[in-house]
Formats: C-alpha cells, structure tokens, sequence
C-alpha cells in the first residue's frame, strides 16, 4: 500500500512579497510595475521554491548525498536544505566566479564546496556524466522536481494580483529553468481555468551570456553556445540546459527574449538598491530589460508588468562595495568639525 512519504523538508519558504517602487517604476518607463521579491525567499534566491521539493523527492527515495553545479544560489539552497534533510551535500562550483555571499552560505550550511578549474557550464557537464556513477543525487534544475517547486513562484504572483494576469512578466534568463518553469506553470493556470489570459514572458540576459537572445533573435531554428562572460555572476552560463523548454515557454507566452549590456544591468541595480528594495545583480536584468523594451517601443508604458527579483541584495557584497562608482566608505576623524564637514558635503547650505 502506498504510504504518505516523509514530511516535505521546508523551511519553509514562498509568500514573498510583490513590491511597488515609484523609482523604478519611473527609471524602467512603465508606470504599473510590481517588483516579485524572491530575494525574500530563507536562503535569498528563488531557488529555496524548486528546493524544497527536489530535497523531499530525495529524502523520499533515500538518497545517500546530494549534488549540483551552480553558479551561488543553487549550492546555497541545496546546502541548506540537505543540512534540514541531513543529508551530505557536495556543490561544484566555477573557481573564483561565485558571489562572497553564496559562497559564504554554502560553507557555513555545512556542504563541500569543490571550485571548479572551469566555468559553470563545465561544472554541469561534469555532474551530468559523474552524478549517477558517484550515487549521488543530482538536483540542478534539470530536475523536474525542481521545476515543480519554482512553477510556485507565478502561481502566487498570480494569486496576490487576485488572479487578473499582468501583462508581462520579466525575468533574467541563465539556465533556463526558471523560464521552463514559469512556461508550464502558465500552461497549467490557463488550462485550470485560474486565469483567462496568459502574460507574455520577457526573459533576458547579459550581453556576455546571452545564447538564448541569440537562439531568439535567429527564431529558435539552432541552439546557440557561447563562452559566458558577465558581472552578473549568477547568469554566467552559456549552454543552458533547459533550452528546449524554454523555447516552449515563449512560444507559448508569446514572449521576448532580449539582451542587455553590464552597465544597463549595473544601472538598473542602483535604481533598485536606491529604492530599498535591494537587489544582487543577476536580478536587475529584469528591470534593465524593461527599460529596454519601453525605450524600443516593445512594451506600453501603461502595461501591467511583473519583473522577478530573483536573489537578494547581500549575495554579491563586493559588487555593493567595489571600487567602481563613488567611495563606498569613507573613514573620518572622530571629532564634530569632521562629522559636521562631511554632513555639509552631502547637504550643502
Ligand atoms: N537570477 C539568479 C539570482 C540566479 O541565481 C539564477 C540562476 C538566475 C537568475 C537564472 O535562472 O538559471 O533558471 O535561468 N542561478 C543558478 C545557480 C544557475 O546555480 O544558482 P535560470
């Protein structure tokens, strides 16, 4: 007789919040933006969503250790998670390409952190031939469970605008799962009859790791592979897994695929972090999207957008802290004249 299964191992995780930000909304061009804060998720990433689920199935055919490859936030979420579950973890990550913050998390939940010499796509590769020889369970998000878990993410933004659906949603693009995900949790909502209208999908990329705005841009007619370089570490990657999933997420949304440029994804993010919302890199590709789609004309200014904030502002310390825009920290005497001066810097008489 089957039984019930053991308890799903949660955090648990979900409910974030949909946020409004006059600042960005007037930087992006569209007035009804809602910003869907997955960095409010336990370990800071959306990943926590398809985690929660990929751990219970391992747990539940009795897995001797997990793995993954990952650019930060998968290894972050998989430790945690595998340190609930008590199962031992192992992450495969790109050497000296991972985010402080992730690689922070992903130590101290406990997990074996192997840096890899190569990038992000090698390190899949590397699992997808070893994983099963090794007995280890692999949980990238090649894993449907995974993606079962992240379909969660639309459902309940969905469920917080009571259900009307936006026009669009905009999400950064790297492997591609999240793009499957929201496909088929989109696919599922129309064919429950939840929503009466499906938003269109906007996924997009980094200049430098964009192989699927390539894929796009040529109608999807050959799978593009590229070296992946770009500042948003977390969507490094280009050979992405669920390509062929992906593409039926936005043939079926009728949804865009485009790129932008570091700097646009570096401008959007102080936007972002000057809102207080806060966002790590990776995420503020949405919002730069937007702007590029409003400045293109390919999005109305009175359309109902959704962008995903996909991880929190803390997992990339380093870019918040970098030497690139203005001093970050200044260091001052301890004496009145001083704390008066660089008041009288900031707010002039
Ligand atoms: N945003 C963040 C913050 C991410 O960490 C990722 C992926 C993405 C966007 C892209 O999502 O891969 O489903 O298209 N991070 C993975 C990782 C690859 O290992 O943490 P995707």
């Amino acid at each position: 007789m089957p039984t019930a299964g053991p308890n799903p191992v949660s955090f648990p995780e979900g409910n974030t919040p949909l946020l409004y930000r006059q600042q960005i909304a007037e930087w992006s061009g569209v007035s009804d933006l809602f910003l869907k804060h997955e960095g409010m998720n336990p370990t800071g990433s959306f990943k926590d969503r398809g985690m929660t689920v990929g751990m219970t199935q391992a747990v539940r055919i009795g897995a001797r250790a997990v793995v993954c490859a990952s650019t930060g936030n998968t290894s972050a979420s998989l430790a945690a998670y595998a340190a609930q579950a008590g199962l031992p973890a192992f992450v495969l990550v790109p050497a000296g390409r991972v985010a402080r913050g992730k690689l922070a998390q992903t130590v101290g939940y406990g997990a074996r952190v192997l840096a890899i010499r190569g990038d992000f796509d090698a390190c899949l590769r590397l699992v997808e031939a070893s994983s099963e020889l090794l007995g280890l369970y692999l949980l990238n998000s090649i894993n449907p469970f995974r993606l079962e878990g992240q379909k969660t993410i639309v459902l309940e933004l969905l469920q917080q605008l009571g259900w009307e659906s936006p026009d669009w949603i905009v999400l950064p693009g790297g492997n591609l799962g999240n793009t499957s995900a929201f496909g088929k949790a989109l696919e599922e909502a129309r064919d429950w009859g939840l929503i009466d209208r499906v938003p269109r999908l906007a996924v997009v990329q980094a200049q430098g790791a964009a192989p699927f705005a390539r894929g796009f841009a040529g109608e999807f007619l050959q799978r593009v592979r590229v070296e992946a370089e770009t500042v948003a570490t977390a969507i490094r990657i280009g050979d992405p897994a669920s390509w062929d999933r992906a593409v039926r997420a936005i043939r079926y949304t009728d949804g865009v695929v485009l790129s932008v440029s570091d700097a646009e994804i570096l401008a959007a993010k102080k936007v972002i972090d000057h809102s207080g919302a806060g966002c790590e890199p990776a995420s503020a590709a949405s919002v730069a999207g937007i702007r590029h789609l409003t400045d293109t004309g390919k999005m109305r200014p009175d359309a109902r957008v959704v962008a995903i904030l996909t991880g929190h502002m803390l997992k990339d310390p380093e870019i918040l802290l970098s030497a690139t825009g203005e001093a970050a920290v200044e260091e001052i005497d301890a004496t009145p004249e001083a704390l008066a001066r660089a008041v009288e810097q900031t707010l002039p008489q």
